[in-house]
Parts: structure tokens; C-alpha cells; sequence
């Protein structure tokens, strides 16, 4: 059966029960390349590019969200509606807001705060912190110590900007709303799954940090989010 959606073109059932999104669809790409077996993509609409595979025999798909709310907005809500998803890991990288997290760190988010309005303009919410889905929540801390790959469980802030202008706001949202980390998507991510009654975590691994301005090129950034990689796979079923 074909149901193509605007932004997806695929059959029903193309993709797996649980599906990875890193923001770049060539992440995508290369999880499914390095990490995979019996891959094929499933989509290239706007190069968005999407694969579903095995992991340690489970199946597992991988597909990027694009930068921003909107964007992880549009593709998460096609995959959890229309395309038979019921889990979706965002795996991504973030900015530290906290001077105790070091580049590298792996964070789990419990809960995302953010001043956009995506929530309520989706019919979903009118709170601004919304949760992760608390067994997949439970499920990746489990895997991510069987593994002893240290993390740190904590809301998180999803930013609409990435270049603001007031730098120092990340101060006042660290001490006042209680995030120690910032990314552009999760927010979106929870506030769909809760519209389609479904699952949605996020694992992220610092990239940089707003407290020191250390930053990762991207060369170590291949490497270092491995750790990352390593524990969201585990979610394949
Ligand atoms: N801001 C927003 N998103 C990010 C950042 C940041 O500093 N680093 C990685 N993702």
C-alpha cells in the first residue's frame, strides 16, 4: 500500500516501530551506513533522507528532523500518523548552559521548556514544559547504564533562536525555568507525540557551551556521539 504524505514518500509499513531522528539527514545516513544491516532508505523527499535497517536483529529506522520546531514538527507528526510510528528518539547535539557539563556529556531530557507557541498552536497545550514519554525515559537510562556510559537527566530548553541577541537570557532560563542545556527541537517532538497519543524521548550529546564558549568541530563531533549513537539504538525493536 502507498500512502505518500507531502513530506514523506514511502509505503505504510517502510518504516520500523521506532524511529531515530538526528537533525541532519546526513547523520541519518551515516548511522545507517555505520550502524545498521539490510538498510534501505525510505526517504529523500527534500533530501531529508530516512533508512530503516536492523540492529543487533531489531528493526530500527533512522531519519533526520531538519533544524527547528517546524521542521521536526512536519515530519514527526507524518511518521507517528500516517506511516504506523509509534517512538520517535531525537538524537542531536546541544549547547550547555551549565558550567557543570562538559563537552561530550550525554544528557537525557525529562522535560522540555520553551517560550514558542508551538504547543498551543497545535491544540496540544498551553503549558510551556512539556515531559518525555516517561518509559522510554526509563528505558534509555536503563540502557545507558548497562552500557557505563555516564548522563545527566534534566529538563532542557528548545529555543526557537539560535543566534539571540541577548546572550545572557540563558542565564535567567537556566535559573528560573531550570534547563541546563539548549536545542531547537524537542519541544515540538513531545508536544506531537502527546497529540497522536504516542512515544517521543530526546538524547543529546553537548556540543558546545554558552558558559566557557568551548565548541567541538564537527570531525570530533563524528566520533564523540557515538555514546549517544550507542544508547538510542538500543531502542530498536
Ligand atoms: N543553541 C541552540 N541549539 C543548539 C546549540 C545552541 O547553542 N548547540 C547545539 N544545538
Amino acid at each position: 500500500m502507498s500512502t505518500p504524505t507531502p513530506h514523506i514518500d514511502c509505503h505504510a509499513g517502510a518504516f520500523a516501530r521506532t524511529v531515530l531522528m538526528p537533525g541532519d539527514p546526513q547523520r541519518a545516513k551515516y548511522i545507517a551506513d555505520n550502524f545498521l544491516q539490510d538498510v534501505q532508505q525510505v526517504n529523500s523527499v527534500r533530501g531529508m533522507l530516512g533508512y530503516t535497517g536492523t540492529y543487533q536483529g531489531r528493526r530500527i529506522s533512522v531519519m533526520g528532523s531538519g533544524m527547528g520546531m517546524p521542521s521536526i514538527g512536519i515530519y514527526s507528526f507524518e511518521l507517528f500518523s500516517f506511516y504506523g510510528v509509534e517512538r520517535i528518539i531525537r538524537i542531536g547535539s546541544c549547547g550547555a548552559y551549565s558550567a557543570d557539563l562538559d563537552l561530550y556529556d550525554v544528557i537525557i531530557a525529562d522535560e522540555a521548556w520553551s517560550e514558542s507557541s508551538f504547543a498551543r498552536t497545535q491544540g496540544v497545550s498551553d503549558t510551556d514544559v512539556l515531559a518525555a514519554t516517561p518509559d522510554l525515559v526509563a528505558e534509555l537510562e536503563s540502557h545507558a547504564q548497562a552500557l557505563h556510559i555516564d548522563y545527566v537527566k534534566t529538563r532542557i530548553h528548545s529555543s526557537d533562536v539560535f543566534y539571540r541577541q541577548n546572550f545572557d537570557d540563558y542565564k535567567t532560563i537556566r535559573d528560573q525555568h531550570g534547563c541546563q542545556a539548549v536545542e531547537m527541537e524537542a519541544f515540538a517532538l513531545f508536544a506531537n507525540a502527546q497529540a497522536t497519543n504516542k512515544q517521543a524521548a530526546c538524547v543529546l550529546t553537548v556540543s558546545d557551551s554558552l558558559v566557557t564558549h568551548e565548541a567541538t568541530t564537527s570531525d570530533e563531533r563524528e566520533k564523540a556521539f557515538t555514546n549517544m549513537m550507542q544508547i538510542a539504538l538500543q531502542m530498536a525493536d
